[in-house]
């Protein structure tokens, strides 16, 4: 084979195929062979960059190879693909053949943002990530479901497929979370197989007890819940000691709508759903942050290792930022109403026929984020807020950066069309008093990661 010698390239161009080769994985030769390669071949889709990740974003440190096993359960492993993700984790799938029945390469790859590998003996990526590299290239392997029939592979050394080949290839360490009919699970083949595993090194999370997939069917052999095996797989990252770049820091997050009372029955809301801010909390937490989240009334379940607050108004979430200060960083994601009752009636108003519409008469509340980056003193070091604006959001931005005295906004328009409001998308502009950076369309957890990522670099020293 021809070797390969790439001149004249400038160094904005090297500097990408760095970082790409980086984000892959690979060394700059190998990922231009692979730019080669798929450029050469029009049966294949290009290698997708990772959704969220930015162009001089550094390399997530932490990769997790996940084994998708052929069982019902496969269908949770596309969620456990967003929960390691919100954590700053890079996934990367193989799917045995079994999986492939229950859920398909594509959108395993939609998730992960990567190629989805399913073959042993693949004529155009044997050479490029083989079996070999796919197991080197993983921090930690994660089988998820792990069935009867890849326990008893495992156990006694089989390769015969993609999956069994890497997992002997490996020398990172192994997690499975086996998920099988509970007359499976305790037979004494399978018991004899998790023994040798447990000898072997291997580390179980689940499985659960609980109801089977085959209807009236209980037992133990549920696979543990995408949140728990994520838990367990950054417990297991912490254990060895991966670089937590907020380690030691303290990060203060409100999140949600805030409900104005009219009266013991009603209220003034708007529609945040929260998601924002709990993603910010959860990568925050992944990032070895001391995290405390200010949360108005929401629909989501508390991010692992979150201190969670819960309020009502907007004066309870100003009196609870306050109480937990000090921070080192501050991030206001809530969506505050800017106004509340005056007159809050003690009882339910009546619907009296005959007699006139009550009036409201609205008051302003105290603005959260304007008073926490002008505190004179305990101001946290980076005070960051949102603009969640319908027009203008750059310009919108720049002036509200300097009438509430933070140091970033993120701005992103709101405008009912774009469905960010409520939905699980995010299209951010980074302002800083430097200037504005446009964010890619993203996953709100892959906005969270890459604020994080921002967040780590400036408190090492650059605000802007
Ligand atoms: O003024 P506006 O509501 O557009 O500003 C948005 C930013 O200010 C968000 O970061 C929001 O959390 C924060 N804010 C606040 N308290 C208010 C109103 C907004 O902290 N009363």
């Amino acid at each position: 084979m021809a070797s390969l010698t790439v001149r004249q390239i400038d160094e904005a161009l090297k500097q990408q195929l760095r970082l790409r080769a980086a984000h892959h994985g690979r060394s700059v030769e190998d990922e231009i062979r692979n730019i080669l390669r798929d450029a050469a071949s029009d049966t294949e889709t290009p290698p997708a960059p990772a959704p969220g990740r930015h162009a001089n974003e550094p390399a997530p440190v932490r990769r997790v190879l996940l084994i998708i096993g052929g069982g019902i359960a496969a269908y949770k492993s596309l969620d456990l693909i967003r929960r390691l993700k919100e954590r700053g984790i890079a996934v990367r799938c193989i799917l045995t053949k079994a999986a492939e029945e229950f859920i398909t390469p594509l959108s395993a790859g939609a998730i992960t943002g990567e190629r989805v590998f399913s073959d042993l003996f693949d004529p155009t990526h044997e050479f490029d990530v083989g079996h070999i590299r796919l197991a080197r290239e993983a921090d930690l392997i994660v089988v998820a479901p792990a069935t009867a029939d890849l326990m008893a592979k495992m156990a006694n050394g089989l390769a015969n497929d993609l999956a069994t080949a890497v997992l002997l290839a490996a020398k990172a360490k192994i997690v499975l979370a086996p998920a099988m009919n509970p007359a499976m699970w305790s037979h004494k083949a399978t018991q004899r197989n998790l023994a040798q595993l447990a000898a072997d090194g291997v580390t179980f999370i689940g499985p659960n007890s609980g109801e089977m997939a085959e209807s009236g069917e209980r037992g133990l052999g549920r696979m543990a819940e995408p949140l728990e095996i994520a838990a367990g797989v950054e417990r297991i990252f912490k254990a060895a000691g991966a670089p937590q770049p907020l380690q030691g820091k303290r990060v203060l997050i409100t999140a949600g709508p805030t409900h104005e009372p009219i009266d013991p029955v009603r209220y003034i809301a708007n529609r945040s759903s929260g998601k924002q801010g709990y993603a910010i909390a959860q990568a925050a937490a992944a990032a070895g942050a001391d995290v405390t989240l200010i949360s108005g009334p929401v629909n989501l379940p508390k991010p692992d290792g979150v201190k969670v607050v819960s309020v009502e108004t907007a004066r309870d979430m100003l009196e609870a930022v306050e109480r937990a200060l000090p921070a080192d960083v501050a991030i206001f994601a809530a969506a505050v109403a800017d106004w509340r009752v005056a007159n809050v009636g003690a009882q339910k108003i009546k619907k009296k026929a005959g007699s006139a519409t009550p009036e409201l008469s609205l008051t302003e509340n105290p603005d959260i984020l304007s008073t926490i980056a002008h505190r004179p003193s305990g101001r946290p070091s980076l005070v960051i807020g949102f603009a969640a604006e319908t027009e203008n959001v750059e310009a919108n931005a720049k002036a509200k950066l300097a009438r509430k005295g933070c140091d970033w906004i993120l701005a992103n328009d709101v405008s009912p069309d774009t469905g960010i409001m409520g939905g699980d998308n995010n299209t951010i502009t980074l302002v800083t008093i430097s200037g504005a950076e446009p964010w890619p369309p993203q996953s709100k957890e892959d906005a969270a990661t890459m604020l994080i990522a921002r967040i780590s670099a400036a408190l090492k020293g650059d605000k802007s």
